[in-house]
């Protein structure tokens, strides 16, 4: 029997926010699109785009720098994200914010400027088993310069993490502390706030990749206690190229910059630079501005649907989409965490996920097929690649059914 609930989950009318999308409406192959490929970027709603035209076509001018009116509004708007920012992560204040070009860019930020500074010979940063390559590499690279050491949490076969064995790896020489809100390859919603707890009790530090968190589920940095938080403007519905670090004031003020040039100084001699003031200090150059409005545009949509009802709906699709996926035969899916969010990915008898993906193209529906940039993730499950279907608010339920009626094409042609 369908769990395919009967109740609305207040404030999403699925079909009428559909309007804001007009991406969603085109055909592909002839088929109506069936778009679920947000974990790899999210759509954007027509306020995201209207707000990028309108500070191209009325408002545009460079920020921080002039005295001019057009100037002025930019600056507003830019800077209006910041505070936007501030409050959908609940941070302190708007000088935790370092706008970057995404999660990748904040967690290299972290990596290079408190990792040259603070990381020694012999110290030791844990990431986890199901990282993405973006929280794996910067973390590997700054151990190869510095001797220091990359350890990794293991994880069970639901795709969970194992705490006893986090427990074991944390001791003195544990500088850093650096996992996924939720995997992008396997839906987990870790338990931060416990994890975060436990590197603080082991004198570490935690920053939190909340690329696949921030689309789907409250966050709020100071509850959490994290030290760096980072999110993607493109997954929560705004463009590429813009993101958000959150750090701990006084972690962020003792830490050198990143990159340097105009607007992170105070002044300039042959002699010597002095710098700017947080946030702007890690702010080199002319940033994205149009992305940082869209972004603004962006958390504005998804606070007026309220991020509590998005969570809500997509956990009623989860499970819907869990159940139907379920009964197909031959297909497994990877990844079953007891807390999960928006993500099914799963694999099919003999038959290769780039195949899956191709046939469920011609019939409209976007799926990603590969690694999803986790390839530990893929060798712990032995499989070379997945098959990821990505949900959003904007998905239903008859596209689901929709993906499994795919699957079973996939299947007779595979036959
Ligand atoms: C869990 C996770 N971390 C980091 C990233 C990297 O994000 P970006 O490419 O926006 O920098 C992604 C992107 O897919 C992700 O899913």
């Amino acid at each position: 029997m369908s769990t395919m609930p009967k109740e609305a989950i207040a404030g999403i009318d699925v079909e009428a926010l559909r309007e804001d999308f007009p991406v969603l409406k085109q055909t592909v192959h002839g088929q109506p699109l069936v778009y679920l490929d947000s974990a790899a970027t999210a759509q954007k709603p027509t306020a995201v785009v209207d707000a990028i035209r309108r500070f191209h076509e009325v408002d545009c001018a460079n920020i921080h720098r002039g005295v001019h009116e057009l100037s002025q509004r930019s600056t507003a708007a830019y800077e209006e994200t910041r505070a936007k920012a501030r409050q959908f992560l609940h941070a302190k204040s708007n000088e935790e914010l370092i706008f970057v070009r995404g999660t990748t860019e904040g967690i290299n930020l972290v990596s290079s400027s408190w990792g040259r500074k603070n990381v020694k010979a012999g110290d030791e940063i844990v990431i986890s088993a199901m990282e993405h390559h973006s929280n794996i590499v910067p973390w590997q690279m700054l151990c190869e310069e510095k001797e220091a050491k990359l350890r990794v949490i293991p994880m069970n076969e639901r795709g969970e993490l194992i705490l006893e064995e986090y427990e074991k790896l944390l001791n003195a020489r544990t500088r850093m502390v650096a996992f996924a809100h939720v995997s992008n390859a396997l839906g987990t919603i870790n338990p931060v706030k416990q994890m975060i707890a436990m590197a603080h009790q082991a004198g570490a530090l935690a920053l939190i990749d909340g690329a696949q968190s921030t689309p789907h589920i409250q966050v709020d940095v100071q509850a959490l206690d994290a030290d760096f938080y980072t999110m993607s403007g493109h997954k929560v519905f705004g463009p590429t190229g813009i993101g958000v670090l959150y750090g701990k004031k006084a972690l962020l003020e003792a830490m050198p910059p990143y990159q340097g040039g105009g607007d992170m100084i105070q002044t300039v001699t042959f002699a010597k630079t002095t710098y700017n003031d947080l946030p702007y200090k890690f702010e080199a150059g002319t940033p994205n501005i149009a992305g940082g409005i869209g972004m603004g545009a962006a958390l504005d949509y998804v606070n007026r649907l309220g991020i509590e009802q998005i969570a809500a709906y997509e956990h009623q699709l989860l499970e819907y989409g869990t159940e139907k996926l379920s009964a197909v035969g031959g297909l497994r899916i990877i990844g079953t965490a007891k807390e999960k969010a928006s993500v099914l990915s799963f694999v099919m008898e003999g038959i290769h996920p780039h195949d899956i993906g191709t046939v469920l193209d011609q019939q409209g529906i976007a799926v990603r097929t590969g690694h999803h940039c986790a390839q530990p993730v893929m060798d712990f499950f032995h499989v070379p690649a997945t098959t990821r279907a990505s949900l959003a608010f904007y998905n239903t339920f008859g596209e689901i059914d929709k993906l499994v009626a795919g699957l079973e094409k996939v299947k007779e042609i595979f036959a």
